[in-house]
């Protein structure tokens, strides 16, 4: 009788000191996660474009040079890899394939660029996730930079750059001349161990770094342009995908410079692949019509895990969004946020619970979104417009939304707005609306996710061992 209970308290002991560990290796390890990644660059074999033909004046087409170098690279893919060096220059080519085990190289002044001609981004089937183009019924162009079932792919370099060239396709979409959806400038698909580092990204014809059904992501010091004016050019749209790392990155496009997909509407959630452990940090950047960070619209797949924290948004449209809608189903859950300055923004955090855009009439209209335990800490603002446009959908109230020391200085003469959510607050300035004036302390801090309850939070375990893993 004592001998077990002594054994159960060891027990209770030693799973208590495995779950502080796990904790501990997150905050602390973590900073060195993305960069242990890095020095894995390291390739014994090294070509340079220029060898298979290529010629770096603006106006040639390099299509077949690339696809040359990277068939011939493919002989070294159980050797270590290789690498693709781009050189000083500008490298006109329409949509090429990676391989694993590849590093694409650009140094300081190579500039890859996106043809004009349509033709030299070939039609792919939709997504299943998707059911359909994003824009259009039926296919989509293939990405310039397009990547499939690959591991250990990278691409780095002394800050070149990747110019998608995207003012032809904003203005195909403008005249509603295109007969397909537009390209990614950089899709990744079902792919695992993918670094994306060091370079400028122009221009995309849509949005701009895409990994779709990937695991173990990291786009880390990139810096991401597009007018602030041109169509859908989101920055970084992590789809399906788990275990992605986005830091150090400064975006200023015309659409969400990031966001968290997981598919669409019926086609969504029956995929069922969702997107987990994401960790987006020192991000700066700019929109004038879309959001800091977004969460959907196209989630029914689900999105959980979440963290996100030293966030700097300037003159801006949105900060924080949460994009859903009766019919998308899936889940929003487990989100944090904390350490978000804003300086001129509309709203600073909206949910946008009627983002109706449908695949298709197929749709089920009573599958309902589940939205809970949403975190946003430490937040200030000056000249805010709106400070929370909460709204959830009757019948289907989002619940567990906790904010925390938030101080805005706001312009609107009603500065919250919310119907269907449920959740509790803490020094929040300007004074919240009445569903979330029940305070957090001391009762409700394990109601809110990332608190106060690290150790019994479901997502801890998860994130402990994929940082752990890698
Ligand atoms: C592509 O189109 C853009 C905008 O029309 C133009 O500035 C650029 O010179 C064109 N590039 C090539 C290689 O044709
Ligand atoms: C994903 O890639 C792996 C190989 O890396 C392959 O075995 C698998 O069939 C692919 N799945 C899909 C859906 O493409
Ligand atoms: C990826 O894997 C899927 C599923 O096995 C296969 O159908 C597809 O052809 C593969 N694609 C490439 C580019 O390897
Ligand atoms: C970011 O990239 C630039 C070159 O593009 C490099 O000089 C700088 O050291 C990088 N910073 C980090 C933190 O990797
Ligand atoms: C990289 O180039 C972009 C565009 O030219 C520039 O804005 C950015 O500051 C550069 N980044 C670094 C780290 O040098
Ligand atoms: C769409 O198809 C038409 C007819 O084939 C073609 O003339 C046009 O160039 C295509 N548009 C684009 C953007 O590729
Ligand atoms: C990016 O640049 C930094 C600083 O020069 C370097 O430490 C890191 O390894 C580079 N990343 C890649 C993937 O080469
Ligand atoms: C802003 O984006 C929305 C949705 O993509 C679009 O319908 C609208 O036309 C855009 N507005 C401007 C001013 O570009
Ligand atoms: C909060 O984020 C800012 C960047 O926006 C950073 O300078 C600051 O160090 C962060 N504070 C903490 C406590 O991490
Ligand atoms: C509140 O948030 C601000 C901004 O992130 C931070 O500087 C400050 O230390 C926080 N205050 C407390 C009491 O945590
Ligand atoms: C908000 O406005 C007050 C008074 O105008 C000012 O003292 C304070 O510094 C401002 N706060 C922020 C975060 O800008
Ligand atoms: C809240 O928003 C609704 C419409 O979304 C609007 O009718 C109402 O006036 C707003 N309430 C306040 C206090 O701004």
């Amino acid at each position: 009788m004592i001998y077990s209970e002594n054994i159960s308290f060891q027990l209770v002991d030693l799973l208590l000191v495995l779950a502080i560990f796990s904790h501990v290796t997150w905050t602390v390890k973590s900073s060195s996660h993305c960069k242990q990644a890095l020095s894995r660059e390291i390739r014994p074999h090294s070509v340079a474009i220029t060898e298979f033909g290529a010629v770096g004046d603006g106006v040639t087409l390099n299509t077949k040079a690339f696809q040359n170098a990277i068939f011939y690279l493919n002989s070294f893919a159980d050797k270590g890899g290789a690498k693709l060096f781009v050189p000083a220059g500008r490298w006109l080519t329409g949509s090429f394939d990676l391989i694993s085990h590849l590093t694409l190289w650009l140094d300081k002044d190579a500039v890859i660029l996106g043809s004009n001609n349509s033709d030299d981004w070939p039609v792919v089937d939709p997504l299943p996730s998707y059911g359909r183009g994003r824009e259009l019924p039926s296919g989509r162009h293939r990405s310039l930079i397009y990547g499939r079932n690959l591991t250990d792919v990278i691409i780095a370099g002394e800050n070149g750059t990747i110019d998608g060239q995207g003012s032809v396709w904003w203005n195909w979409f403008r005249h509603e001349t295109l007969n397909y959806t537009r390209p990614h400038l950089v899709e990744l698909m079902n792919s695992t161990g993918v670094v994306i580092s060091n370079l400028t990204f122009l221009n995309s014809p849509f949005w701009t770094i895409h990994p779709v059904y990937c695991s173990h992501v990291i786009v880390q010091n990139v810096t991401i342009l597009a007018p602030l004016d041109s169509p859908n050019t989101d920055g970084i749209d992590p789809d399906s995908s788990d275990d992605v790392c986005i830091e150090d990155c400064y975006i200023s496009t015309g659409d969400d410079l990031i966001a968290i997909k997981s598919g669409w509407d019926e086609y969504g959630i029956s995929f069922g692949r969702p997107s987990t452990n994401i960790i987006i940090r020192r991000l700066i950047g700019h929109n004038r019509n879309g959001s800091g960070i977004a969460i959907g619209s196209e989630m029914s797949g689900g999105v959980s895990e979440v963290y996100a924290e030293n966030l700097y948004f300037f003159d801006s449209s949105t900060a924080i969004i949460i994009k859903t809608a009766r019919g998308r189903g899936g889940y929003v859950r487990n989100i944090y946020i904390s350490n978000v300055t804003l300086a001129g923004v509309d709203t600073a955090i909206w949910f946008d619970s009627n983002f109706r855009q449908h695949p298709d009439e197929l749709y089920d209209p009573n599958a309902l979104p589940v939205i809970e335990r949403i975190t946003v800490k430490d937040v200030v603002g000056d000249n805010v417009k709106v400070a929370g446009l909460l709204k959830g959908i009757e019948g289907d109230t989002f619940h567990h939304v906790c904010l925390l020391n938030v101080s805005l200085n706001v312009t609107s003469e009603s500065p919250w707005n919310c119907s269907y959510i449920q959740g509790y607050s803490a020094s929040v300035s300007p004074e919240t609306c009445q569903p979330l004036k029940e305070s957090v302390y001391p009762k409700h801090s394990s109601d809110c996710y990332h608190l106060s309850d690290h150790l019994q939070s479901s997502g801890n375990q998860n994130r402990g061992s994929w940082l752990l893993s890698w």
